[in-house]
């Protein structure tokens, strides 16, 4: 099939390369110049395993292309899938701009029937405004083109997104036609072999469930983060409970990991723009609002922590480790490393830190500053430290020489943000160590209830 798409970032990129490897003939544009330049030269703009490789085998069979020309980009495909941003508006709503450019640059460009298919998290109703935005474009040229419009959820993860993309546990698809639908499963069809995954229901549904697939994710998190503050009251290890109530099926492993917050280009301005869609309508979210709440006051744990142990943290130095909302992406997009360092900073504390991927970002995003150094490696960044704060739990992180690290450090303190070490391991190399949820198990003081 020929296919263009609009918007090269995690999604854009990553949906054109895996459909390229999949046989498919594949546009991607942007109107990010120096994105294009840099993606034409062969280098891949994020980090994100297996992508690189998947890039560089089709562009070389020429199946994958990158451009800046709208109009031959919409020449090219008769499928055209928007994957641009969607971010939050002042509000916190959906900020549906760059969608609805791309719906009016379609219609201002296309001469033969196109499917046109969103790929971006959009609120409930957005696929209608995608339609008349195509209508007027084609309107005020005064032709009359058939299209449909689709929506078409995307619910890779970042680290993991060319795995999710080439083996979905589903393939949600929006549609109100027959032949809409019928291009969608042919398209889809290569990464249904074991099982066919592709669930095919109206539009509205199709939007919705994208909202309530990350508001269940979200929430299972700020529930856990929850009862981990009651355990840090309660003198109980939030990671005994973790495993125990794991183990009953209704309830499952995945998402239960106590930690200092979620954070991303997703789950926040999901949970937030799911919030306002309801709010507009008159419904108030309770649970919603909550999970967002829950969250915020999540991401201030690790400073709270290093607060409790110093009092006053103005002159010490913080080594952070970690720097990315999550292992394996450079993305800081709301990441808990963000809210850490400005509190030091607010606070009068300088930043040492290290991340395997994601320096460069953090660097575009704060500049040179005198309180921050970024460091070669994990050991550089703890020297002279008078605290330790795991923030993102990259494997490398996992298996530390904590004898040497409290050797370099000026005071053996470690914050663990994501309960990846075992307490009296962590003690008997002479750290005083605070987890999320975990008095009991660092021995700290038992609280009369
Ligand atoms: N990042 C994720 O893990 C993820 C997962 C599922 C869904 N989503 C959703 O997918 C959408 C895209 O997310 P992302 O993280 O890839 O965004 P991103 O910010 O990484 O990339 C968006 C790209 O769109 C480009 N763009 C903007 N206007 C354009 C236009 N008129 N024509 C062509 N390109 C244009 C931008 O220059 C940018 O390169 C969002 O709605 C997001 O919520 C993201």
């Amino acid at each position: 099939m020929h296919i263009t798409i609009f918007g090269t970032g995690y999604v854009g990129l990553v949906t054109g390369a895996c459909l390229a490897q999949s046989g498919n003939h594949v546009v991607c544009v942007d109107i990010d110049e120096d994105k294009i330049a840099r993606l034409t030269r062969g280098e891949i703009p994020i980090y994100e395993p297996g992508l690189e490789q998947i890039v560089h085998d089709n562009v070389r069979s020429g199946r994958l292309r990158f451009t800046t020309d709208a109009e031959a980009a919409v020449a090219h495909g008769m499928l055209q899938f928007i994957a641009v941003g969607t971010p939050p508006d002042e509000d916190g709503s959906a900020d549906l701009q760059y969608v609805l450019k791309v719906a009016a640059t379609i219609g201002a460009h296309m001469n033969d029937y196109r499917l046109v298919i969103t790929k971006s998290t959009v609120p409930v109703g957005t696929a209608d405004k995608v339609r008349d935005a195509l209508a007027q474009a084609l309107n005020e040229r005064g032709v009359d083109v058939a299209f449909d419009v689709a929506s078409n959820p995307e619910f890779l993860k970042e680290g993991a997104a060319v795995e999710d993309f080439m083996k979905p546990d589903r393939v949600v698809v929006g549609v109100d036609s027959d032949r809409a639908a019928e291009h969608l499963r042919a398209l889809y069809a290569p990464f249904n072999r074991q099982h066919d995954r592709t669930i095919v229901m109206d539009i509205r549904s199709a939007e919705l469930t994208k909202y309530a697939a990350n508001i269940v994710l979200a929430t299972k998190i700020s529930l856990m983060n929850e009862l981990s503050q009651v355990a840090d009251r309660v003198d109980a290890d939030i990671e005994q409970v973790r495993k125990a109530i794991g183990a009953d099926h209704r309830i499952g492993y995945h998402f239960i990991y106590p930690g200092c917050g979620f954070g991303g280009s997703c789950f926040p301005k999901d949970v937030r723009a799911l919030a306002q869609t309801a709010g507009k309508l008159g419904y108030e979210t309770e649970i919603i609002n909550a999970v967002e709440r829950v969250n915020d006051r999540q991401k201030q744990v690790l400073f709270d922590k290093l607060s409790a142990h110093y009092g006053d943290l103005a002159g010490k130095t913080i080594a952070l480790w970690g720097l990315a909302f999550k292992p394996n992406t450079d993305d800081m997009r709301e990441a808990p490393s963000c809210t850490l360092m400005e509190a030091l900073w607010a606070a009068g504390a300088k930043v040492r830190a290290y991340d395997p991927e994601a320096m460069k970002e953090t660097r575009r995003i704060y500049g040179e500053r005198a309180d921050l150094t970024l460091c070669d490696n994990a050991e550089q960044a703890v020297e002279e430290a008078d605290a330790l704060v795991l923030v993102t739990e990259w494997h490398i992180f996992r298996t530390p020489d904590f004898a040497d690290i409290a050797q370099r450090m000026r005071a053996p303190v470690l914050v663990d943000g994501r309960n990846i070490y075992k307490p009296s391991y962590v003690a008997q190399a002479g750290f005083t160590y605070y987890g999320i949820g975990r008095s009991a198990a660092s021995g700290a003081t038992r609280h009369v209830v």
